[in-house]
């Protein structure tokens, strides 16, 4: 398992370039398996679970191919296979949306019911209502959620709301089976993520008829097949804004390319306030920070209010803000495994519940730390690049499933980290 060595403290300044949407890139692998031929995604990262979910697709039947210029090609034409085995979804949560567009296509599927994971329970009950409401008969059978719609799926007026607002899997697997259900459905308390509307605008560009796309009614006119598709996903927004907490925790200044900024209004709300300068520059923007960083509070909340995905980035930045902060988890209240590493690297943050209480420290300092999941462990890197000394991350395996070679880019800009095979 490879190791991270961070030296600090440095400064970043220069040029990154962000790359296509981790979380928008999954649905919409999944959506090819809707249309049989090939389709091809543009713009896809390298990251390990696209691998991961590649692989699953490899499984059911699909032939993956990734071309020279890096396009991430879908042969879906024979699907030979329903079965979403454990051993491949029990890595990887997303793969719980190839329910959707299996059970459309093929009239049945069986998935893995996806587990918990680091960052707390994740119930998949509102898909399984979802898809029961299109007329799917569903049962769980020893760990698998089979599902059989063998006269085809009926529209219907569908809520998806649950006790923690939208769910953004949920509602992709709803949208993509109601394309090819018979009549109308309208989604009522769908995601409105821009990862969502990249799926849904990919879907129309099958041949969908998906309306709303982007508010919280979507409303499908059923079709009676999609066609392949070539498609292009849209930048990563939660890359984006890992880049921009970086820039701002070092105190340097970051041009952010391939970002945009009308997608992440929350996050660019809460670092003016805090009193770094984010300026919209040719499709991207440029992110600074001179001086001190203010205290501030943030829930975290669906699209468009700040993101859960950025939370663990943001509460390093906030660790060395002058005077005390309070974050609250609304999404996955469970989500702070990288409160007790930061706290290793003298950060000052109290737990209590979905809360935390973070006094500003004036510096933190080098430990080893263990990377607990993804967005954890790029809260841990951002903290090794402020803290003074040589900080030691474990298992970045789990950094590498949604950052490309993270270290590399970080490098080019200032960074000192080294990777090393454990
Ligand atoms: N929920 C339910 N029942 C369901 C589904 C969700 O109660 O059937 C709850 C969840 O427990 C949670 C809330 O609803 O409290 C929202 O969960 P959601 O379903 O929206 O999460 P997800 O679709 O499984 C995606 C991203 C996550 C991101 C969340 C929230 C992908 C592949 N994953 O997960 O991304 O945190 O939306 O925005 O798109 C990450 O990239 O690090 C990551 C975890």
């Amino acid at each position: 398992m490879d190791v991270f060595h961070i030296e600090g403290p440095v400064q970043l300044n220069g040029s990154v370039r962000i790359n296509g949407s981790k979380n928008a890139s999954l649905p919409t692998m999944a959506a090819a398996i809707l249309a049989a031929g090939k389709s091809t995604l543009k713009s896809v990262p390298n990251l390990s679970d696209i691998s991961v979910f590649g692989e699953l697709l490899s499984s059911l039947g699909c032939t993956i191919e990734r071309n020279d210029s890096g396009d991430l090609s879908i042969d879906s034409s024979v699907i030979e296979n329903t079965v979403g085995e454990y051993e491949i979804v029990s890595r990887m949560r997303a793969g719980i949306c190839i329910l959707g567009p299996l059970l459309a296509r093929c009239g049945k599927v069986s998935v893995s019911m996806p587990g918990g994971c680091a960052i707390g329970d994740r119930p998949v009950d509102i898909h399984i209502r979802g898809l029961r409401q299109l007329g799917a008969k569903i049962h769980l059978e020893n760990g698998y959620i089979v599902a059989e719609a063998p006269h085809g799926l009926k529209g219907d007026d569908i809520f998806l709301g649950g006790p923690f607002g939208s769910t953004v899997l949920g509602t992709a697997n709803v949208l993509m089976a109601a394309t090819l259900a018979k009549g109308k459905t309208t989604i009522e308390s769908a995601a409105c993520e821009p990862e969502i509307s990249d799926l849904a605008n990919c879907l129309n560009k099958m041949g969908a008829k998906i309306s709303g796309i982007g508010s919280p009614r979507l409303i499908i006119e059923g079709v009676k097949q999609l066609h392949p598709v070539e498609f292009e996903v849209g930048p990563d927004r939660i890359e984006a804004g890992t880049f921009m907490a970086a820039a701002a925790v070092t105190s340097g200044e970051l041009k952010l390319e391939n970002c945009r900024l009308e997608e992440m209004m929350a996050v660019v709300d809460k670092l003016r306030s805090i009193g770094v300068t984010v300026e919209a520059a040719n499709g991207g923007c440029v992110v600074t920070r001179n001086g001190l960083v203010k205290p501030s509070d943030f829930t975290t909340q669906p699209y468009p209010g700040f993101p859960t995905d950025l939370q663990a980035q943001f509460m390093v930045l906030l660790s060395l803000a002058k005077g005390n902060s309070v974050v609250t988890e609304k999404i996955f209240p469970d989500r702070f495994m990288h409160v007790a590493e930061l706290n290793r690297m003298a950060a000052n943050l109290r737990k209590e519940g979905p809360v935390v209480i973070i006094a500003g420290v004036k510096k933190l300092i080098a430990a080893p730390v263990m990377a607990s999941d993804l967005r954890a462990s790029a809260a841990l890197v951002l903290a090794g690049l402020a803290a003074k000394g040589t900080t030691v991350i474990q298992r970045v395996y789990h950094i590498d499933r949604g950052y490309e070679k993270i270290e590399k880019r970080l490098n080019a800009v200032g960074a000192k980290i080294i990777r090393k095979s454990g």
